[in-house]
C-alpha cells in the first residue's frame, strides 16, 4: 500500500488497496486504521464498489449507523444522496432531494446531532455530475493548531450544542420534520475531539452547532461562526474532484466537510456509510458533566 498525501497537511490517496482487501484481511485494516489516525481523509481510486463490499469495508471501523428517519435509505445502512426522483429524472431544484443536497453545502461534521456522533462517513460515487459536485475538507486538527494558546485552552473546557433542525433551518423553514425534530433532540459536546491514539486535539463543530454552553446565545453562536470560518479559511482545503469508481472516507472528529453546488439537470447519486464513534475512539471524553446534560 502506497500512502500519497494531497497537500494540505492532511488528506491521503491510499494506492494498491481495495475495499475487499480491507474487509478480508486483518493487516491491510491496520494499515488502513493507522492512515486513517494520521491523515483525517482518505481517498481510494477505481474501486469497483457495491453496497454489500462498501459495507463490508465500513464494518471493520465499527458500528455502522441506521439512516434515520426522512432520510432515503432509512431504516438501513446506507445514505442516498440522490437528485434522481423515482421516476428516473433530474427532479426540481426546489425538491426534497436537492434540498438536501443543499444543506450538505454547509459546513459540518455528519451525525453531531445524533445521540451518538460518528467516527467516519464512506461515500461512494455511483453518478457524478459533468460538473462541480466536488466534495470539499479541512483539517480542523490543522484548525486547532492554528489557534492562539489561550483559546485553545478555552475550548479545551467548553462544550457546544448541536441540533439537526438548526442547520436544517439555514436551508428552508420546515426542511426538518417534526418526525425528524422529535426523533434528533438537542445533543452537547466537548468543542474538542483528542484523538486516542495520537493524542492530537481537533475542533468539534459542525453547522448543526448553535450554542455554547455558558454563553449568552447570540454570542455563542458568533463564536461558533467566528470558529467556522477560522476552520475553513481560504487555502486550508482539500478539494475532492469525483471521479466514477472513487471512495473517500473521513475523520468526522478531524475534519469538516461541504458539498459543491453542480447545474441542477446534472444528475449525482452518492451512497453513503457511517460509522459510530465508540469508546476506543474518544467518545466518552466528547460528554458533558451529567449536571451539564441534565438541565
Ligand atoms: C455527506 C456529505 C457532501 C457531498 O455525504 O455526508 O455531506 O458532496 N456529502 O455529497
Ligand atoms: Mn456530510
Amino acid at each position: 500500500m502506497e500512502i500519497v498525501p494531497l497537500g494540505q497537511g492532511f488528506a491521503a490517496e491510499l494506492r494498491g488497496v481495495t475495499l475487499s482487501d480491507v474487509a478480508a484481511d486483518d493487516a491491510v485494516y491496520a494499515s488502513v486504521r493507522a492512515a486513517f489516525e494520521e491523515h483525517s481523509v482518505l481517498v481510494f481510486r477505481n474501486q469497483e464498489v457495491t453496497d454489500e463490499g462498501q459495507l463490508a469495508f465500513s464494518r471493520r471501523f465499527g458500528p455502522p449507523e441506521t439512516t434515520k428517519v426522512g432520510s432515503l435509505g432509512t431504516g438501513t445502512h446506507f445514505v442516498i444522496l440522490t437528485t434522481i426522483g423515482p421516476d428516473g429524472k433530474v427532479v426540481p431544484p426546489d425538491h426534497r432531494y436537492a434540498m438536501r443536497n443543499k444543506a450538505n453545502q454547509l459546513w459540518h461534521t455528519d451525525s453531531s446531532f445524533k445521540s451518538v456522533p460518528a467516527l467516519t462517513s464512506i461515500l461512494s460515487a455511483r453518478v457524478i455530475p459533468e460538473n462541480g459536485g466536488e466534495t470539499e475538507y479541512v483539517s480542523t486538527r490543522l484548525a486547532f493548531d492554528r489557534l492562539d494558546p489561550v483559546l485553545r485552552k478555552k475550548l479545551e473546557q467548553s462544550f457546544a450544542w448541536h441540533h439537526y433542525g438548526y442547520s436544517r433551518g439555514k436551508i428552508a423553514p420546515g426542511l426538518a420534520s417534526d418526525d425528524e425534530l422529535s426523533a434528533l433532540p438537542p445533543q452537547c459536546w466537548r468543542m474538542v475531539w483528542k484523538n486516542p491514539v495520537n493524542g492530537r486535539n481537533a475542533l468539534y463543530l459542525a453547522s448543526h452547532a448553535y450554542a455554547v454552553e455558558g454563553m449568552e446565545p447570540a454570542a455563542g453562536e458568533t463564536f461558533i461562526d467566528e470558529l467556522t470560518a477560522a476552520a475553513t479559511a481560504p487555502g486550508t482545503s482539500y478539494v475532492h474532484a469525483w471521479q466514477a469508481g472513487d471512495v473517500v472516507m473521513w475523520d468526522n472528529r478531524a475534519t469538516m466537510h461541504r458539498g459543491r453546488p453542480w447545474p441542477a439537470h446534472e444528475a449525482r447519486y452518492m451512497v453513503r456509510t457511517t460509522i459510530s464513534a465508540t469508546a476506543v475512539d474518544g467518545l466518552e471524553t466528547m460528554r458533558p458533566p451529567t449536571r451539564l446534560a441534565a438541565e
